[in-house]
């Protein structure tokens, strides 16, 4: 049905094409070109959606009026189409649904041909059913202004759309077409603005040929293209003048629409105009054309994401107009070159995620614009000094964790950027404490984690700094004691050495996270904390703690990981700490608690269901997570939980090498969502409760080293997912349960139970077997 219409259509258009173009719309009485006549079309095109709401206006005679259209102020044509449908789309979290709210229609209506004198015509987010463009739309020819974008268009661009020679704006960006054969843009020849972001360029190997073809293009903008077979030149000087010719031959045109237009003025203008190169995350692998360093007037030039290799041509200090350069995310090698000096209008400069090397030049001291510095995860080495900040007075950002740097500037520098608001350096080889960053008012971010610095934290940091509220000191060599002044921020203090107690200001911390691990802290904790209502994550892990777990400190509701491991913490565990009803992970290992386990912690509401099952508890995100490491014990190995991002999956009891005494009470088992239960090293005794195949999520499971008695449970072996299992060194007897699971079980599992018979274990548990080894012991006994 469609086809027919287009050819109805397209015919007697064509030929009244011709006619009126030259006459400039004398002819605009003609029947079949009477506004009314439009105002069918347009009624058309609003019954061809299956809902409405976006034609809300279109009521009333004059549809001129109708929200969207625009009508000549003479001649009273549609000369403007603007239907632009903003896809709203929320998540229902549990089971992660995405619901969108669109418009539909089954395609673009032919009517819209009816439509003569539309020039500009934009249909955006709305759903076209995922067929192709529709050729049909090749007879618009006074078409100036095409914005297609969001649409579900699919499949090729015909090749008809080349008729479109009047383009100007074209827009076919977040379409999942694919385009191969470029020849119907070769014929666009008025074109001065491309976009088709998103869309598949992966077959147009003649891209760049194609482009240089278009007088008037001065923006072309290609994000997640799939470029991978477009070819860069070499630019060799010899050829470079042709080959730049070739590529990005680029005229000056009335109504440039850049920044800075130009209006009207072709004097001046020279060869390479381009202003905006955006070839993000395009998939190309090529080392860098040094010609790009001629495209002078280029604001704004951002490769990254790609797969450039090689060296950054000294050439590129030649783009002086540059106010955005980013390289990152490539894989490009060797130094900044020295020329970058001169990039004077620079305000963003990002090379992070490369292979670059080599010292950082002094001349990017001299970019006093630069806003934003990223440098990150490189392996940039030497020293950076005032003479690479010297002239820096604009700088918010300043990011270069991840290379060998080190820092020296003398003892009173103060840094010119005033107004420096994030500083990264972690991973790095800074060895002392950067006094100066306590000039900097607005800073509110600083990691200088995992360097090597030394000395003290200085007292008064905290209040130097009323806009910090992110320190990450994390694994350096600080030594000395934790300031008050640090209680106002979320701080990261461990892996460092240092000593004495919790500040008392840290009461006061509002903070989700605590973690002073593996420092030589000391003294009673839980005080200190007692009015800390947001913690979530407490690690105090590898210090001197001394003291009882106090029954009193039980009120955090929110908490999530506590973490005492590795201190010189005595006593019971109070019945009090089962409130803590949301904790995941409780490791209170490696310390010298006593008494029986409380059967309250079969009450851990946290540890009853299985991470993944559970809503996604935490607040902090992913990325958050992924620098934080995170490290547990299980299967008798330490994992890094961060880095697997699976640390909200994890459940995890740790009471090991402690002096626990008492049975383990059937009450356990009803934490169903444990993934690991360590209660290896202590003085337990008892039993193994019988139904623990009610824990089904486990994974470990450590037992070893007390004295429990008795038979192994059955129905143990029915616990699906138990990959590690140690009951070694107890008192157990019988036979090992035979099951799949438990016939790849290790004899180490079983050894030192000295009545335990059958599975890997040497000791078969025939009948008679059993007897005489109880005869042979009783004998041997007399003897
Ligand atoms: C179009 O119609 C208007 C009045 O309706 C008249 O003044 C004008 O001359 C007509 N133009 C042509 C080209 O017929
Ligand atoms: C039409 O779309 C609006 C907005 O998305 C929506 O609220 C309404 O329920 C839809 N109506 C129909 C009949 O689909
Ligand atoms: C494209 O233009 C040519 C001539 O300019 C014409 O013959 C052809 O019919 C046009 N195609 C469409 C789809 O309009
Ligand atoms: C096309 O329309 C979309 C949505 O309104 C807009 O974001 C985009 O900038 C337009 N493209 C051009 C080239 O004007
Ligand atoms: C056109 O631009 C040139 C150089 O940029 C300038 O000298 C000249 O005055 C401009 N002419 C007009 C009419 O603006
Ligand atoms: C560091 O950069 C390299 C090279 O681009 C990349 O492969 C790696 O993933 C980056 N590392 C991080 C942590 O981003
Ligand atoms: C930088 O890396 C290149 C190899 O990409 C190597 O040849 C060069 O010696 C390195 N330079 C420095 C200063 O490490
Ligand atoms: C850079 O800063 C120094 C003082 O630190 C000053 O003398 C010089 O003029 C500045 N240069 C530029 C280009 O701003
Ligand atoms: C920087 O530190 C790393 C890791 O500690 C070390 O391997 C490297 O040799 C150091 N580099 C310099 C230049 O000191
Ligand atoms: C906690 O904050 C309050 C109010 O700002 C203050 O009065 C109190 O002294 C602080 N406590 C500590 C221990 O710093
Ligand atoms: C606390 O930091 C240490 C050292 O960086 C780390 O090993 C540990 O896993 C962290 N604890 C938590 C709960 O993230
Ligand atoms: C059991 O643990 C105690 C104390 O940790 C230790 O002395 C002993 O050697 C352990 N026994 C075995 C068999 O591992």
């Amino acid at each position: 049905m469609r086809a027919d219409s287009n050819v109805l259509f397209l015919v007697p258009f064509t030929l009244l094409f011709l006619i009126a173009i030259p006459q400039l719309c004398l002819c605009a009485n003609s029947t079949s070109d009477h506004p009314m006549e439009e105002r069918k079309a347009l009624e058309s095109l609003k019954g061809s959606f299956s809902n409405s709401s976006m034609f809300v206006s279109w009521e009333g005679n004059d549809h001129c009026q109708w929200k969207g259209v625009q009508c000549d102020a003479i001649t009273g044509h549609v000369v403007k189409l603007v239907l632009h449908w903003q896809k709203t789309c929320s998540y229902r979290r549990i089971g992660f649904v995405r619901t969108c709210s669109t418009q539909n229609s089954n395609g673009v209506h032919p009517s819209i041909l009816e439509l003569r004198h539309l020039n500009y015509l934009e249909l955006t987010g709305i759903s076209f059913g995922n067929g192709p463009i529709p050729a049909f739309l090749a007879s618009m020819n006074q078409l100036t202004h095409l914005n297609l974008s969001d649409c579900d268009f699919m499949g090729k661009v015909p090749n008809q759309l080349g008729n479109l020679s009047n383009l100007q704006v074209l827009d076919f960006s977040g379409n999942p077409l694919d385009v191969d054969d470029l020849a119907w843009l070769s014929k666009l020849s008025s074109l001065k603005h491309l976009a088709m972001k998103g869309v598949g360029l992966g077959g147009a190997y003649d891209l760049l040929q194609v482009l240089d073809t278009l007088p008037f293009l001065l923006q072309v903008e290609f994000c997640g293209c799939d470029l991978t077979n477009l070819n860069f030149p070499a630019g060799h000087t010899s050829t470079l003048a042709t080959t730049i010719s070739l590529h990005f031959q680029i005229g000056c045109l009335i109504l440039m629409p850049l920044v800075g237009a130009r209006s009207g003025n072709y004097s001046g203008c020279g060869k390479y105009d381009l202003e905006v190169l955006v070839l993000r995350g395009s998939g190309i692998k090529d080392s860098l054309p040094s010609w790009f360093g001629l495209l002078s007037n280029l604001n704004i030039l951002d490769l990254a994401m790609n797969l450039f290799y090689g060296p950054i041509p000294s050439s590129f200090g030649n783009l002086m107009a540059l106010t955005t350069l980013d390289l990152s995310d490539n894989q490009l090698h060797g130094s900044i070159p020295a020329t970058f000096g001169r990039l004077s209008s620079l305000s963003l400069l990002d090379l992070s995620n490369n292979h670059l090397n080599g010292s950082i030049p002094e001349s990017l001291g001299q970019l006093r614009n630069l806003v934003t510095l990223r440098m990150v995860n490189n392996s940039f080495t030497g020293i950076i000094s005032e003479i690479h900040l010297r002239n820096l007075s604009n700088l918010i950002e300043f990011q270069i964790g991840y290379n060998n740097l080190d820092l020296k500037t003398d003892s009173n520098w103060e840094p010119p950027f005033k107004y420096l608001q994030v500083l990264g350096m972690a991973y790095n080889n800074l060895t002392h404490f950067p006094q100066w960053v306590q000039t900097l008012e607005q800073l509110s971010t600083l990691d200088i984690s995992n360097n090597q610095i030394s000395g003290n934290i200085p007292k008064h940091f905290g209040h130097h700094l009323p806009n910090l509220y992110r320190l990450n000191l994390r694994t350096n060599l600080i030594e000395g004691s934790i300031p008050d002044s640090l209680c106002k921020m979320e701080n990261f203090v461990a892996s460092n050495r240092l000593s004495g107690t919790i500040p008392n200001s840290f009461g006061n911390l509002t903070v989700g996270w605590l973690n002073l691990s593996n420092n030589s802290l000391h003294g009673e904790p839980f005080q200190p904390l007692q009015s800390n209502k947001w913690l979530q994550i407490l690690d105090l892990g590898e210090n001197q703690f001394t003291g009882k777990i106090p029954s009193w400190w039980a009120a955090i509701a929110v908490l999530e990981i506590l973490r005492l491991r590795g201190n010189l913490f005595s006593g019971d565990i109070p019945t009090s700490l089962c409130q803590f009803y949301n904790v995941k992970i409780l490791d209170l290992a490696d310390n010298n608690l006593s008494g029986s386990i409380p059967p309250c912690i079969g009450d851990f509401r946290g540890m009853m269901i299985k991470g993944v099952e559970a809503p996604p508890a935490f607040t902090y995100n992913a990325d958050e997570w992924a620098k934080r490491h995170f490290k547990q014990f299980l299967k008798g190995n330490e994992y890094d939980y961060t880095q697997k991002y699976a640390y909200p999956y994890l459940v995890n009891i740790d009471l090991s090498s402690n002096s626990l005494m008492g049975s383990i009470l059937d009450d356990v088992t009803s934490l169903s969502g444990l993934i690991g239960f360590n209660l290896s090293h202590n003085h337990l005794s008892g039993k193994i409760p019988n139904n623990i195949n009610k824990m089904q999520s486990l994974e470990s499971l450590d037992f070893s080293n007390n004295t429990l008695s008795g038979p192994i449970p059955t129905d143990m072996s029915i616990i699906h997912n138990l990959g590690f299992l140690n009951l070694s060194y107890n008192n157990l007897s019988g036979s090992i349960p035979t099951n799949d699971h438990f016939l790849t079980s290790d004899n180490r599992s079983f050894a030192g139970n000295p009545h335990l018979c059958g599975g890997p274990l040497a000791n078969k548990c025939s009948m008679k077997k059993t007897m005489i080894t109880v005869i042979r012991k009783k004998r041997c006994c007399f003897t």
